[in-house]
């Protein structure tokens, strides 16, 4: 996608340097962070300079390609299961990043005892994934734009445009196609409250992809559902139980009980390395519990360009902050994959599951 009009991935790699968009610092500022250790690479995601399922299993993968380029010959293998160990710690969520791990650890293996041909295996493994993530998405917005109205009123959830991939989006690529097809979409954006990532990051791309938008402070989405102003629901996700269940940002089961009472359609549109066939149901999904310190304040940028944060509630009042929710898979009307639009069901997901 582009950024004022360059064509831009939120991450890559570059010899063995792993380049990406630095999340945080949007929409006041655009930087390119280059981390050149897997250990900075897997920080980057735990501190979400990069976030997003696909974004993070691209920027995991890529740590592990530059933790093979690194590893002793001597202690090779043992290196890259410390290296694993680490890649796996920094957000339990996503499934994305551990089928990227697992992808990058396969590659390997593969190799046997040559170590040269590991590393390089690595490194064509880790340039796969976000290759093949891009293009997922680029089908997902192909299969889910027919289902965008002309002049459609979209709502979306949190970020699950091209920043939480490596190009195009999940939720937001129908929307792209649509727009770019002339349909003339338009998307009530969902701030998405702690982080903000709708109102940073999902205005931001609309803005530079030229989509009519508004950001609605989280509680105003059920309102204009009512009011009849929102033609339709699509969401990212993070990770889908075989039977169709569905974890997405915190937020997002409060949406589709909205959208089921209104009798809007609630699409969720994933590429199918989202899909965790070891998870039977959404209750088996882990779900990330963060400081409550991104509740209890905020941050922004002062007139004066200064990056500030500044607490909201009363000193003594705890918090609670659990990143993700589960919608269970009779809110889901559809699932938007890069294979085509598959039931929210057992069946559905075993359709298009990869193995
Ligand atoms: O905590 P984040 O920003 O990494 O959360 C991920 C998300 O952006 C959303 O849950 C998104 O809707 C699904 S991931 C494309």
């Amino acid at each position: 996608m582009n950024v004022n009009g360059t064509p831009t991935r939120t991450v890559w790699m570059e010899g063995g340097t792993v380049r990406m968009i630095n999340q945080p610092l949007l929409p006041h500022r655009f930087e390119i962070l280059d981390l050149n250790d897997y250990r900075d690479t897997a920080r980057a995601i735990a501190t979400m300079q990069v976030r997003g399922a696909g974004a993070i299993g691209a920027t995991a993968g890529f740590a592990m390609a530059q933790a093979a380029l690194r590893a002793d010959a001597a202690t090779f293998h043992q290196d890259m299961a410390t290296a694993a160990d680490v890649v796996h710690a920094t957000r339990p969520t996503a499934q994305n990043l551990f089928y990227a791990v697992k992808t990058v650890l396969g590659a390997i293996a593969g190799q046997g005892d040559n170590i040269q041909a590991a590393r390089d295996a690595a490194v064509a493994a880790a340039m796969d994934l976000a290759d093949d993530d891009a293009a997922c998405c680029r089908a997902i917005g192909e299969h889910g734009e027919p289902l965008v109205p002309n002049k459609g009123r979209i709502s979306t959830h949190c970020n699950a445009g091209w920043l939480a991939f490596v190009d195009w989006g999940s939720a937001m690529s129908p929307v792209y196609v649509a727009q770019r097809a002339g349909k003339k979409p338009f998307v009530w954006v969902d701030e998405t409250r702690p982080r903000s990532q709708g109102a940073r990051l999902t205005a931001w791309e609309l803005a530079m992809e030229g989509v009519d938008h508004a950001v609605i402070c989280d509680n105003a989405a059920g309102h204009y559902m009512r009011t009849g102003e929102i033609d339709m629901v699509i969401v990212g996700s993070d990770r889908i139980a075989a039977n169709g269940d569905v974890a997405n940002k915190i937020g997002t089961y409060t949406s589709a009980l909205a959208a089921k009472a209104n009798g809007i359609p609630f699409y969720v549109a994933a590429p199918t390395t989202t899909i965790d066939p070891d998870c039977p149901t959404g209750a088996d999904i882990p779900i990330e519990e963060r400081s409550q310190d991104e509740v209890r304040f905020t941050w922004g940028w002062s007139d004066d360009g200064t990056f500030m944060r500044v607490r909201t509630v009363p000193e003594q009042s705890s918090g609670r902050n659990p990143a993700f929710d589960v919608t269970p898979a009779e809110l889901v009307t559809g699932i938007i994959t890069e294979k085509g639009v598959v039931s929210a069901s057992v069946e559905g997901i075993a359709s298009v599951a990869r193995s």
